[in-house]
């Protein structure tokens, strides 16, 4: 596969207008994506959870133009108001799509777009976000081009949304997604993500995520600075390096069920990618007292109870609390009585394992 695969060659249909929505969930990475090369291709591999209740839902309304304008012409909304605010973003990756969709500027687009979780969250929309405007522009392609495979349809939906935001191409399916090449991962590509392809053990199934929202405000370096930072970094290599083991231990930590070898990756991974954020130049950390806080209280709770919980961070100071589904009531009677006095107006978000993104 290459990106010349999603460069269609002609459109067997012609719309005129139509409409589609798309609800798109977030995903967490357990093995991190942080570093990236030209195009959006990533440094290294990584691979996530699939969420299920932090999503975004999007529609997209087309329009024939009479007459193909140079720009692109669309309207944003967010939560029933224009935002103009978020269009230079959009502008940027249609740019990026141009060559893979080049009906795009023969249209009018309306997109109109809602988070289910709260816009001031700390929680990135960026990986929902891309991804469910990604699909609504794949199911107007379908329109466009109806002799489409579904396979193809995800793989370029993914692609698309890679190039929004990296993450965002592990929000398309479900439940365990690897995106980047890996030797040791059939099927994988650094173009797209793929629906994890080795066993799970059933410990895993439903696995819950509860999100400690430590820090609700604007994130003080963006990850796309951060990501930029890991050239000419200090300890880069081995980080990538790191990535791709990482990857291969958790290939026999999920077929074994092994939630010890799960927490010693998951954790360390999280550690790691803030140790390379404190050890960039410039330098920067986007952890918070109450983030250590969090994860010193769930250290102690785990060795006190033996109940395999875990946390991972994603850019910012929120804190992802990771466990099986058959300890949730000792897990969120924990999180009740010990965490939630860190969180900023005592905010916590419940979520779980997820199985991809939905047409609505
Ligand atoms: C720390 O996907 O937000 O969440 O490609 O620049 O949009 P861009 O970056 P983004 O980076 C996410 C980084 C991370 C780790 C991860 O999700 O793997």
């Amino acid at each position: 596969m290459t990106e010349k695969n999603f460069i269609p060659s002609s459109y067997s249909s012609i719309i005129k207008e139509g409409n589609v929505t798309w609800q798109a969930p977030s995903n967490i990475a357990l093995v991190k994506y942080w570093g990236k090369k030209e195009h959006q291709i990533p440094a290294n591999p990584s691979v996530s959870l699939t969420l299920s209740n932090c999503a975004t839902t999007t529609t997209l309304n087309y329009t024939k133009k009479n007459v193909e304008t140079a720009d692109f012409s669309f309207e944003l909304w967010f939560e029933g108001q224009p935002k103009e605010s978020f269009k230079p973003k959009i502008v940027k990756f249609f740019e990026r799509i141009l060559a893979y969709m080049p009906f795009l500027k023969a249209y009018h687009l309306k997109i109109e777009t809602s988070n289910s979780f709260p816009h001031s969250s700390g929680i990135a929309s960026s990986a929902s976000g891309m991804s469910a405007l990604a699909l609504c522009l794949m199911s107007m392609e379908k329109e466009l081009n109806p002799e489409m495979t579904d396979d193809y349809f995800y793989q370029k939906a993914s692609f698309l949304a890679r190039l929004g935001s990296g993450s965002a191409c592990r929000s398309v399916k479900g439940s365990i997604v690897a995106w980047g090449n890996h030797q040791n991962t059939k099927g994988s590509s650094d173009l797209f993500g793929i629906e994890y392809p080795y066993t799970v053990h059933k410990k895993f199934k439903n696995y819950q995520d509860t999100i400690l929202l430590v820090d609700k405000g604007q994130k003080q370096v963006s990850s796309t600075v951060g990501h930029d930072l890991m050239h000419n970094h200090a300890y880069a290599a081995a980080r990538f390096k790191q990535a791709h083991e990482n990857l291969s231990r958790l290939q026999d930590i999920f077929q074994e069920g092994n939630l010890e070898g799960f927490i010693e990756v998951v954790e360390s991974e999280a550690l790691t990618l803030h140790a390379m954020m404190m050890t960039s130049l410039p330098y920067f950390i986007l952890m918070k007292p109450n983030t250590l806080q969090i994860i010193n209280k769930i250290w102690e709770f785990r060795k006190a109870t033996q109940i395999p919980i875990c946390f991972t961070l994603d850019a910012g100071a929120n804190v992802h609390v990771l466990y099986p589904e058959e300890v949730k009531a000792e897990v969120l009677q924990f999180i009740k009585s010990e965490l939630v006095e860190f969180c900023e107006n005592n905010q916590y978000i419940c979520d779980k394992i997820g199985s991809g993104a939905k047409k609505i």
